[in-house]
């Protein structure tokens, strides 16, 4: 039997169907809520609130568990590659190998940007943080596209699907090299996605190529993990402004400005400045444990707490453990790591951080393992976004798919009522 919601408001009763989702997840379907009964709901951060149904990500806030399209997280960070996970989260399978390579090909096919773009990228001050040049970039893209905005069928979505999938990279690469004053390039068809990204990021005028393949795995492993995470506050922005139509390109170019606060993906840069912060402070981690819990000080310990895991962040776990690996491998000593770990461990056993159920996020350790990667501080949370781009294209696709109706939230209004208007010389 189908389960029905009961809800009494004045005496009135009405009652609203249970929808049950495949991971037994209970939503009340409130559609005909304020019709029936002139009321809404009132949720500020939506944490109670179901913007959609979707097939794409599973999270268990309170088990820890992640699933891409049913697979768990770290059967696809251990064996699979970024673009087939890209595929996996796009298209709700697992490529064959032609799917894969054909996609991929297309891909590259995409991989050049109007030449007129380097003129917008010229127009920033080198100082500009890259995360608001991406975004800029990214919604220029639609000037020179703008056959991908007015998408009607499901060939036209790949179309542009294919087209940001290649173009992005190049332009997430030419904001760091414009910052350190190389000249903007272009990838390698022969090279593997990330591989060609790496490329486009680290080259260097007359000098060959050359890369440790451990660092290419660690990078598409870190992407991996940050693909798809369902309704995060860059998601919804990229459903949210997709839902009215505005195209691929524009929708992404909104989801990374909602990225780069450090609230968000800017998290990732905001914990390496602080654990560099404890370092230069002496490395008394209690002190910044104190700061973190006292209720008059804005200090928060970045790369902690979770709107909805309350348990450890899966991706964390892997992670850390990633960040000792690749630490290793390249033989990088970074104390910010001994710091990191104790402050995790002081974090774990502080009552103020059980009783809230805040523990390391995907953030804490990414930036270590970024950083003895070579890549620049600020560029740590572009990296975030070109991980997360395969599941804001997935989540966007699904959106359109499904003829969902433009987001409109409603508000409860607590302002004045009806005043009568003065003119100046009377106010
Ligand atoms: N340090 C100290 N106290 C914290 C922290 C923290 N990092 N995070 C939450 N709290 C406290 C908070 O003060 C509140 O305490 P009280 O109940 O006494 O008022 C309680 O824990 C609940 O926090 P909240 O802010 O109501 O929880 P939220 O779900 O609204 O916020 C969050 C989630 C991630 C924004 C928050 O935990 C935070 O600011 N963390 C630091 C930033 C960070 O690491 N962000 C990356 C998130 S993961 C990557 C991504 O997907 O974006």
């Amino acid at each position: 039997m189908s389960k029905v919601a009961t809800l009494e408001i004045d005496g009135k009763r009405y009652e609203f169907p249970v929808v049950e989702g495949t991971e037994n997840e209970l939503g009340i379907n409130i559609k005909s809520l304020r019709g029936e009964s002139g009321a809404i709901t009132l949720d500020p951060g939506f944490k109670n609130t179901g913007s959609c149904e979707s097939g794409i990500t599973f999270l268990d806030g309170e088990k820890g568990i992640l699933r891409y399209r049913g697979y768990a997280i770290e059967d696809l960070a251990e064996k699979a590659d970024f673009l087939e996970v890209a595929y996996l989260l796009i298209f709700g399978d697992l490529p064959s190998k032609e799917q894969l390579e054909k996609f991929y090909d297309d891909i590259k096919e995409q991989s050049t940007v109007d030449e007129e773009m380097k003129k917008i990228l010229d127009g920033f001050p080198k100082a500009a943080h890259p995360m608001g040049v991406l975004s800029s970039l990214t919604s220029a893209l639609v000037a020179f596209n703008p056959s991908c905005v007015d998408v009607s069928s499901e060939q036209d979505m790949y179309n542009a699907i294919v087209k940001i999938l290649g173009k992005f990279p190049v332009l997430a690469a030419w904001t760091l090299r414009k910052k350190h004053s190389l000249p903007l390039n272009y990838g390698d068809d022969s090279l593997g996605y990330v591989e060609n990204l790496h490329k486009m990021m680290f080259e260097k005028p007359g000098k060959k190529y050359e890369v440790n393949q451990s660092v290419i795995d660690a990078l598409d492993k870190l992407l991996i993990l940050h693909a798809d995470h369902e309704q995060n506050c860059s998601t919804s922005t990229v459903r949210m402004v997709g839902s009215s139509h505005a195209g691929l390109f524009a929708s992404i170019s909104a989801g990374i400005s909602a990225l780069w606060g450090p609230l968000h993906g800017g998290a990732n840069q905001a914990v390496i400045e602080m654990l560099e912060k404890i370092k230069e402070d002496g490395g008394d981690t209690k002190k910044f444990m104190a700061k973190a819990k006292d209720k008059d000080d804005p200090f928060r310990l970045m790369g902690f707490g979770h709107r909805v895991y309350k348990n450890f962040d899966p991706r964390a776990k892997i992670i850390k453990k990633s960040a000792d690996e690749v630490l290793g491998q390249l033989g990088v000593e970074d104390p910010v790591l001994d710091i990191a770990k104790g402050l995790e461990k002081e974090a774990l056993e502080d009552q103020y951080f059980v009783d809230r159920k805040l523990y390391p996020n995907v953030d804490f350790y990414s930036g270590i393992i970024y950083r003895a990667l070579g890549i620049p501080v600020e560029m740590f949370t572009v990296m975030f976004a070109l991980g997360r781009l395969p599941g804001w294209i997935a989540q966007w696709r699904e959106m359109r798919l499904n003829k969902e109706p433009i987001g409109r939230p409603r508000q409860i209004y607590t302002g004045h009522t009806h005043r009568e208007f003065q003119a100046v010389d009377k106010r």
